[in-house]
């Protein structure tokens, strides 16, 4: 186990948490319940301490499934949860971002609601909103933490530019941005902006969405509603045999070492600074598991300069136009 604290003199959590989207929206079908919470209880039981959710994974559905796992152990927990993308009354999928005071208020009463909690540990802003200054939504989740609704503040997917903004209005905790062997896009100026303000880089997606676990195929067929499907270039066409023949490389590598590609991967990120911490998605107990256990694995320098030249050779975005324009902001 490693520990690492979010944000300068903030708590300590284990630096492998779980992100909890897929266990409700966006990767295939989602988990029943008390599934769920069977999971959600047996990640407690094995130190994970850092759980990340957000109002935008199913407008609700993953919150409430992590409200239902947390409301009667809420000291054992750090919980993470996001604001900002809107939903489409019609459909409950996201149609735009709202980072003013109105939809945090908003989001905040249905969050802490739905989480059956009097707090949230940690509140982000999921993207910053192209119509109004990094300020005003700085301003409004620096009122929330006033009022005791929310213990700290993040911001997600934005330019260190951004950020050093946010952070002269009220301090910011944490980014959690993608970051992984296949993306490594933040790391000349985002993460080296954390390192010097004190605001901890949370990874996610640090298994690449699974592909750098070594299980999707080119003739991988989602169970369900799936992002990968449709919305993410690396995961099609030429693109997706490009980037499994890299994927092949990582487990060339994991097989010599007797580890597998998603722990190269994970220790791969937590090797890249004190203040990073991960948070891998899974459904499956044994590969929470397994990615707990990548916290033993330390990579030698000759190991970490194989894996360094990846990230260049990846073929397609990590995201379509739409979710492209809304990074980096
Ligand atoms: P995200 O942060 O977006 O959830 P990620 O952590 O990079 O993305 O990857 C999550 C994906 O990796 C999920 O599809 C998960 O599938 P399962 O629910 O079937 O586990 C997959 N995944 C996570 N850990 C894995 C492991 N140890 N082996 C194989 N697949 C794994």
């Amino acid at each position: 186990m490693i520990r690492r604290h979010i944000g300068r003199n903030g708590p300590e959590v284990n630096a492998i948490g779980l992100g909890c989207m897929g266990m409700s929206a966006y990767y295939g079908a989602p988990m029943d319940e008390a599934d769920g919470v069977a999971l959600l209880h047996a990640a407690i039981d094995r130190g994970v301490d850092h759980f990340d959710t957000a109002e935008m994974y199913g407008f609700g559905a993953n919150e409430r499934l992590l409200g239902a796992a947390f409301h009667d152990r809420r000291d054992k927990v750090f919980i993470a949860t996001k604001w900002g993308p809107v939903a489409d009354p019609k459909t409950n999928l996201p149609a735009g971002y709202d980072g003013s005071e109105t939809n945090a208020r908003r989001a905040v009463e249905n969050s802490l609601r739905y989480l059956r909690t009097d707090h949230i540990d940690l509140y982000y802003l999921h993207r910053k909103d192209p119509a109004r200054p990094i300020e005003e939504s700085v301003e409004a989740m620096a009122k929330l933490v006033q009022e005791g609704k929310v213990r700290a503040i993040g911001l997600s997917e934005v330019s260190a530019e951004t950020l050093r903004k946010a952070h002269s209005i009220h301090p910011v905790a944490a980014v959690q941005s993608e970051y992984s062997l296949f993306t490594r896009d933040y790391e000349a100026d985002v993460i080296p902006a954390c390192r010097e303000l004190g605001v901890t880089f949370v990874a996610y997606s640090p298994l690449g969405r699974g592909m750098l676990t070594g299980s999707f195929s080119k003739d991988w067929a989602p169970d369900g509603p799936d992002f990968r499907a449709g919305m993410a270039p690396r995961f099609a066409g030429e693109a997706l045999d490009a980037n499994l023949a890299l994927v092949a490389e990582i487990q060339a590598l994991a097989a010599a070492k007797g580890v597998s590609a998603g722990q190269i991967a994970l220790a791969w990120v937590l090797s890249r600074g004190e203040h990073i911490v991960a948070i891998p998605g899974t459904t499956k107990l044994a590969n929470l598991e397994a990615n707990l256990a990548a916290a033993d694995v330390r990579l030698s320098a000759d190991e970490a300069g194989r894996l360094d030249g990846l990230a260049a050779r990846v073929q397609g975005q990590r995201y379509n136009e739409r979710g492209m324009g809304a990074v980096n902001a």
